[in-house]
């Protein structure tokens, strides 16, 4: 939901600034602006800002004959690429926003909860709003304590912004220039995401890694309340009571091609097609000595015993992640036999659920930084349940207030609609199943080492996979106008069928629905005609005449049908128009194979629909608001 970044440095701030921004669009496009405090001394505008509805090529045309003019110049700014809350796409909503003199310029991502009432506040003071946003008022805020006679922070920056906040409901990560500063920038966190990114003589701050990685790989993660001031040479760090603290800095071993479309013509291709290698590095990263170690922060014992003592798994996400802890439920209650409930983080929060000591709460997020999730997470931990985050981002939120942490180690995800985060996050799942169900004595060492041995071959098995694409590619080509698809699966396979009937809403936009095969004869099947396109998942051999019992349903309704199966004897041949082919695995371990045709499906009807699969409408990839 909206991305941010700042610049102060040696360097033209402007282009900077939008390359930084292009690695953020992933977080919204409705709008993009930046605002650079101008090193022309004698100039009218102390602090260019330049901003325009869409995405950020727009801005990029806008100011492209200023840029050749060297028309804007400067070396501390801000930038931002919008997701809209408050206030439609449009120039005036645009950020950065001002104070009314132009003097001070911010970018937000969150959202102001007391707007409104702020907003009346300042009105009746004789301030005048040029914008619909809730962010508006933090500008005219940050002057009124800046220039207000009797303010303690007046013409102190610095402290202004310490008193603004005071005054802020809400979610807020905040970039703050001010023309009387011409040699810094601000920034505080509530709730928002806000990375700083160390540089040699130039400092960074933005939303997410990837919009600094082509200038640095040193990074600090700011903490809940904490600020940061930045400078050319230095960054200084504060908490929430305004005292100087020493931030530790992370090195982030992402590079810069993994943030990169590669010669792909989406990230969503690119990301799809990156799933081997990110299978095989996310087990290789947890197998030492022929088991598997979960990280060197995490001691053994402890972890074993909170193993031993767990009497229930819950496991809580958002969208895609949660269609993994679907999957998870599986694996946990078949390799560790201990009972798994799985919830929509946003429900969990406000159902006052039953949890104690013994309940192991696993969050899964791709961000790690998902407002409901990160909510759900402490509300599990203020009932003393054990917390394991699967997450793919070192120093987010989530991997910081949680006990465990396992990463997938996917690198940067950029398209919306998430892929290898979610077999990534499967493969963690599966890994944790089994150490549970080994520790647990559920399974013996054999069968703990024969599943092992199965997920080393996972990785191979999604390469042949991606090799043989063309199938699906034909069979995109000739469905994506259809009215209506189905996905139906059973067990593993109808969980797998909602987050293939996710992939593609998200990006072609078609109506899109999953159900678990058995229930299609109680209610769905009403809903079936020649214009519907059914695709059946599966997967589990002993299942599957009961499978093409309910593919026959639907044919015999009009629909087409597509089946994708480890059969490799032709029994769906009669029944299906169409056979995509994936290899078996032993164990169930079928979900990280069966969903990349699924894939690969979405993203060739959005490619056919006409559609930027990487930016779907109306999405954002982090949601970072409730
Ligand atoms: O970063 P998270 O994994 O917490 O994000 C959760 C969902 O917002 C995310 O999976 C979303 O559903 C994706 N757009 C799915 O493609």
């Amino acid at each position: 939901m909206c991305g941010i970044v700042g610049y102060v440095g040696e360097k033209e701030a402007t282009p900077v600034l939008i390359n930084s921004l292009k690695k953020l669009e992933y977080r919204g496009y409705d709008s993009a602006g930046i605002a650079v405090i101008n090193s022309v001394a004698d100039s009218d505008e102390s602090i260019i800002v330049r901003k325009c509805k869409g995405a950020i090529k727009f801005l990029e045309e806008k100011i492209e004959n200023e840029l050749v003019r060297n028309a804007i110049n400067g070396n501390v700014g801000i930038g931002h690429t919008r997701w809209a809350t408050h206030g439609e796409p449009s120039d005036l909503n645009a950020h950065p926003h001002t104070n009314v003199s132009g003097t001070i310029a911010i970018v937000h991502n969150g959202i102001i909860e007391n707007y409104a009432e702020l907003k009346a506040w300042l009105q009746a003071k004789g301030v005048v709003f040029k914008s619909q946003t809730d962010t508006e008022v933090i500008a005219h805020l940050l002057n009124y304590f800046y220039t207000q006679e009797d303010s303690p922070s007046k013409g102190d920056i610095f402290k202004s912004v310490q008193c603004a906040r005071q005054k802020l409901v809400g979610s807020y990560a905040l970039g703050v220039i001010c023309k009387d500063y011409p040699d810094r920038l601000i920034c505080v966190r509530k709730e928002s995401p806000l990375i700083v990114g160390l540089g040699q003589n130039e400092n960074f701050i933005a939303s997410d890694v990837p919009a600094v990685l082509e200038y640095t790989r040193d990074v600090l993660f700011l903490e809940q309340d904490e600020m940061a001031v930045l400078y050319c040479d230095h960054v200084d760090s504060y908490n929430g009571d305004g005292e100087k603290i020493i931030r530790k800095s992370f090195h982030v071993d992402w590079d810069l091609s993994s943030a990169e479309k590669g010669g792909y013509a989406h990230f969503m291709l690119k990301e799809i097609f990156e799933q081997p290698k990110a299978l095989h590095d996310t087990l290789a990263a947890h197998i030492k000595d022929g088991g598997l170690t979960f990280s060197q922060e995490i001691n053994p014992e402890e972890f074993n015993s909170m193993i031993h003592n767990a009497k229930r798994i819950v496991i809580t996400a958002c969208g895609t992640a949660y269609h993994a802890g679907m999957v998870g439920k599986y694996t946990f209650e078949k390799f560790a036999r201990i009972p798994t409930v799985v919830d929509v983080a946003s429900e969990f929060r406000y159902r006052d659920p039953i949890l104690d000591k013994n309940d192991v709460f696993i969050v899964v997020s791709q961000s790690g930084e998902t407002a409901d999730t990160l909510a759900a997470l402490r509300l599990a931990k203020s009932k003393g349940a054990k917390i394991i985050a699967i997450t793919n981002c070192v120093g987010s939120t989530v991997s910081r207030e949680s006990d465990y942490v396992i990463y997938t180690l996917a690198g940067p995800e950029i398209a919306v609609a998430s892929t290898k985060a979610y077999t990534t996050q499967l493969m963690c799942l599966y890994m944790l199943a089994i150490q549970f169900g080994f520790i647990r004595g559920e399974i013996d060492k054999d069968e703990y080492r024969k599943v092992l041995d199965a997920l080393q071959a996972v990785s191979k098995k999604a390469q042949t996979i991606l090799d043989n694409q063309t199938e699906i590619q034909k069979f995109a080509s000739m469905q994506f106008n259809k009215e209506k698809i189905f996905y139906i699966g059973r067990q593993f396979d109808s969980a797998n069928s909602l987050e293939s009937a996710l992939k593609l809403k998200e990006v072609s936009y078609m109506h899109c629905e999953a159900f678990a095969a058995g229930e299609l004869k109680h209610g769905p099947i009403a809903l079936v005609d020649k214009n519907t396109l059914v695709i059946a998942i599966a997967t589990e051999e002993a299942l599957y005449e009961k499978l093409i019992s309910n593919i026959i349903e639907v044919k015999s309704r009009g629909a087409a049908t597509m089946v994708i199966t480890n059969d490799d004897t032709g029994i769906f041949n009669e029944s299906c128009d169409s056979v995509i082919s994936i290899p078996k695995t032993d164990f169930y371990l079928e979900s990280m194979l069966s969903v990349i045709p699924a894939q690969l499906f979405a993203y060739y009807c959005s490619v056919s629909r006409g559609n930027d699969p990487d930016k779907p409408r109306n999405l954002a990839k982090s949601v970072t608001v409730e």
